[in-house]
């Protein structure tokens, strides 16, 4: 049962500052995209990487793949993304050759995250979970507030859900290639990861331990952060 992994890569990130698409841009001098594919060819499980590039930049992205050493054994495909993230992996699901029977879909804005913790992910799917991400707890508490409609103002807080039962979500997520598709095929409206369209199938979803460092990239300070652990790493 060879795995693929679908990398969305497709966004701006607006968040991160103005500049080249966030995917595109350098940590210690590598694109983050690159890193981020490196970390998943890393697991000798993955044997096809499908990059969702932004949608006028895929032949830019074959050309950073074509000019970055990257694992023999492993298959990699560009596809152009779409609006929103959700498009951009159905598109790469769209991709895929049939015998991938497990699915990845890891962030690119998740560089870092070490090779332990995707293949927990793929062990688990391979152990008959139908969808399973890697979870940290959180250090804040979180609390659910009524947004303001003008940034800035006070919000009244509506709950404060008990922080031992929280988990803090990453990539890559596992799946069952069938059950992924079929959660793409049938769930509408926004969702912010791909477990939580298998939620509203009905089926179950499994936390398995995730990383530190697979946090994401998504403001100036992640970058700083995300170039110290490299720097670490080198060490
Ligand atoms: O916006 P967010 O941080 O949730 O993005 C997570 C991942 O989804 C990033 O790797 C980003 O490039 C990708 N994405 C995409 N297509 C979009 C929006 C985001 O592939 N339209």
């Amino acid at each position: 049962n060879p795995v693929a992994a679908v990398i969305p890569a497709a966004g701006r990130g607006v968040r991160l500052g103005p500049g080249a698409p966030k995917a595109l841009r350098a940590l210690n001098g590598t694109p983050m995209l690159i890193h981020a594919v490196r970390a998943l060819a890393a697991s000798r499980h993955v044997s096809l990487v499908v990059v969702v590039a932004p949608p006028d930049g895929a032949a830019e992205v074959k050309s950073l793949l074509d000019a970055h050493a990257l694992p023999d054994r492993t298959d990699f495909l560009v596809v152009p993304g779409g609006e929103s993230r959700q498009e951009s992996v159905r598109l790469g699901l769209d991709a895929l050759p049939p015998q991938y029977g497990t699915v990845l879909v890891h962030d690119a804005a998740r560089p870092l995250v070490p090779v332990d913790t995707v293949d927990a992910v793929i062990e688990a799917v391979r152990d008959g979970a139908p969808a399973v991400v890697p979870a940290l707890p959180l250090a804040d508490t979180v609390k659910e507030v009524e947004p303001a409609t003008v940034a800035g103002a006070p919000e009244p807080v509506v709950a404060t859900p008990e922080r031992a039962r929280l988990r803090a979500v990453q990539t890559p997520q596992g799946f069952d290639r069938e059950t992924l598709l079929r959660a793409h095929e049938t769930v509408t409206g926004d969702v912010t990861d791909d477990a939580s369209m298998v939620e509203q199938l009905g089926l179950t979803v499994v936390a398995v331990p995730g990383h530190e460092e697979a946090f994401k990239v998504t403001r100036p300070l992640d970058l700083v952060l995300a170039e110290a652990v490299l720097a670490r790493r080198r060490l």
